[in-house]
């Protein structure tokens, strides 16, 4: 459907879980976080009963997101249940990876069709830096996984913080000799993104160039959601570049998300939306929920004021509670 600024929304980003086997420092504290209680987290049944609802006001596309995704048992439940709603035209994933190579096959067999992997550097003292834990031989395994499977469309995740300056290059030559688009994400002012050094579109671009030469546009690959694409010559994956406070994209916008509890969050900078859950523990019909939905994005904010002084950030949250 079409939202107040006759933008298509058709693709919904489902966190399951604000848990994560990572404590990376722009999503999550060290220690002392509040976690969910397992009766606040939806059910996949709960869920499945919402999309249900979301697909008949068009939406076709379905991310499952958290903290990570992986860390929620039976997760590949969920994506059969997607699977078997008939308008569902994708189900994809944002993982860390950790958990993936193990659980890829049965994703695989319940319909999953594509793979995100955030990995913010290849050198295993850094990468325990940046996540606080010592997994980057379990994250390789999962995106080589990933890699070795035909017909999976599969993007890696790099946000570029100054730590990982020198990695930048490595990271993007994987996409050399692979069908990877390995995409560069530009720090948002998000919980604690807000307090860390951001690398701009333009200085990650040029330190690829100096190291490959020009970037050529390019079309992007299946599913892109809101970056840019473009690759060296002779690349057989492409680069991408997610850059939402340099070159915003909400004109172009097509998602919104659902909260591990049920919060349906139209922008992700405010805490505007609706309460899902309440309605659905509630006893609402299907017609009252797809009713509480269309409202809601009927009132989808323009735009995000990442950046400036517009508007206040009231997203209080951190992103493993909003799910990226
Ligand atoms: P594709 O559809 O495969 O391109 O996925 P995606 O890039 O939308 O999903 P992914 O979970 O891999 O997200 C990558 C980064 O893009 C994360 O940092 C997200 O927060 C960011 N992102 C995704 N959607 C939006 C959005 O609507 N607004 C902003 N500002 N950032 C977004
Ligand atoms: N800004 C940009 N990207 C972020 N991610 C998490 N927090 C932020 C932030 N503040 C990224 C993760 C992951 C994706 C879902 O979101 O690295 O790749
Ligand atoms: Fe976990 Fe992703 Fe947050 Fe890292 S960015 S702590 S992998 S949810």
């Amino acid at each position: 459907m079409t939202d107040g600024y006759g933008r298509v929304i058709d693709y919904l980003r489902i966190s399951v879980t604000d848990r994560c086997s990572l404590r990376c420092r722009y999503c999550m504290p060290p220690d002392g976080v509040d976690w969910l209680s397992h009766g606040d987290l939806l059910t996949y049944e709960e869920i499945l009963t919402l999309c249900s609802a979301f697909c008949v006001l068009g939406f076709r596309r379905f991310r499952l997101t958290g903290g990570e995704p992986l860390v929620r048992r039976g997760l590949s439940h969920l994506v059969a249940g997607l699977r078997a709603l008939p308008e569902v035209s994708s189900i994809s994933l944002t993982t860390n990876g950790v958990d993936l190579a193990p659980q890829l096959p049965s994703l695989l067999d319940a319909g999953l069709t594509a793979v995100n992997l955030s990995l913010d550097t290849l050198d295993r003292a850094q990468y325990a830096a940046i996540t606080r834990r010592d997994l980057l031989p379990q994250a390789l395994e999962g995106l080589h996984a990933a890699l070795s499977t035909p017909n999976l469309t599969v993007k890696l995740n790099c946000v570029p913080m100054g730590e990982n300056d020198g990695q930048l290059v490595p990271l993007a030559a994987l996409a050399k000799d692979r069908p990877l688009s390995v995409r560069f994400i530009e720090l948002m002012p998000i919980g604690l993104g807000g307090s860390l050094p951001r690398r701009t579109e333009e200085e990650v671009r040029a330190r690829l160039e100096a190291a490959f030469g020009p970037l050529l546009s390019c079309a992007p690959p299946p599913g892109a959601g809101p970056g840019r694409y473009c690759a060296p010559a002779g690349f057989r994956g492409k680069i991408g570049f997610i850059s939402a406070v340099s070159h915003q994209f909400c004109a172009s916008c097509n998602r919104v998300r659902l909260t591990a509890t049920g919060f349906l969050k139209t922008c992700l900078q405010y805490d505007t939306g609706v309460d899902l859950r309440a309605l659905l523990r509630g006893g609402a019909t299907q017609s009252e929920l797809q009713a509480a939905i269309a409202g809601a994005l009927a009132r989808k904010p323009l735009q995000h004021h990442f950046g400036t002084a517009a508007r206040p950030n009231d997203e209080s949250h951190n992103m493993h509670q909003i799910g990226g």
